[in-house]
C-alpha cells in the first residue's frame, strides 16, 4: 500500500502539453484508487476517474477535430469502447471487492490506456502543429 503503482511514463508523452497534463492526472488517480483501502473513498475516486476520463476525451476528440485528424471516427469509437467499460464497473463496484476493482482499473489504465497513449494517440502526434518559435 501507498506505493505507485500506476504511473504515466515519459515515454507516453504527446507533445501537446495540455493533453499530457490530462494523461498524467488520469494516472495519478487510478494510483490514488488501486492504493486506498475504503470502499467508500474509492468509489468516490472511481467517481472522479470516470469523470475526469469523460472531460479529457471530450477535449482530445474536440482537438481532433480541430486538427482535421482523418482517424478520428475510428479514435472515437476507441474512446467509446473505454467508457463503457469504465461506466459498467462503476455500476458493479458497489458490490465488489476492493482487490478486484483495483485489478479491473489496472486493466483499464495500466493496460488499455498506456496502450491507447503509446500507439492510438501517438498517432494523431504527426499533426500537432510544433511549438511556435520565440
Ligand atoms: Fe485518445
Amino acid at each position: 500500500m501507498g506505493s505507485t503503482q500506476i504511473a504515466w511514463s515519459e515515454a507516453m508523452e504527446i507533445g501537446h502539453p495540455r493533453i499530457d497534463q490530462q494523461h498524467k492526472k488520469l494516472f495519478a488517480i487510478a494510483d490514488m484508487l488501486v492504493n486506498d483501502g475504503d470502499h467508500m473513498r474509492v468509489m468516490a475516486i472511481l467517481a472522479s476517474l470516470s469523470e475526469y476520463v469523460q472531460v479529457h476525451f471530450r477535449e482530445e476528440e474536440t482537438l481532433l477535430a480541430e486538427l482535421g485528424y482523418p482517424d478520428l471516427a475510428a479514435h472515437k469509437q476507441a474512446h467509446d469502447a473505454f467508457r463503457t467499460r469504465l461506466a459498467k464497473l462503476y455500476a458493479n463496484a458497489g458490490g465488489m471487492l476492493l482487490g478486484r476493482i483495483a485489478d479491473e482499473v489496472r486493466v483499464l489504465v495500466n493496460d488499455w490506456l498506456a496502450n491507447h497513449i503509446l500507439v492510438t494517440d501517438r498517432d494523431y502526434a504527426k499533426y500537432l502543429k510544433p511549438p511556435a518559435k520565440e
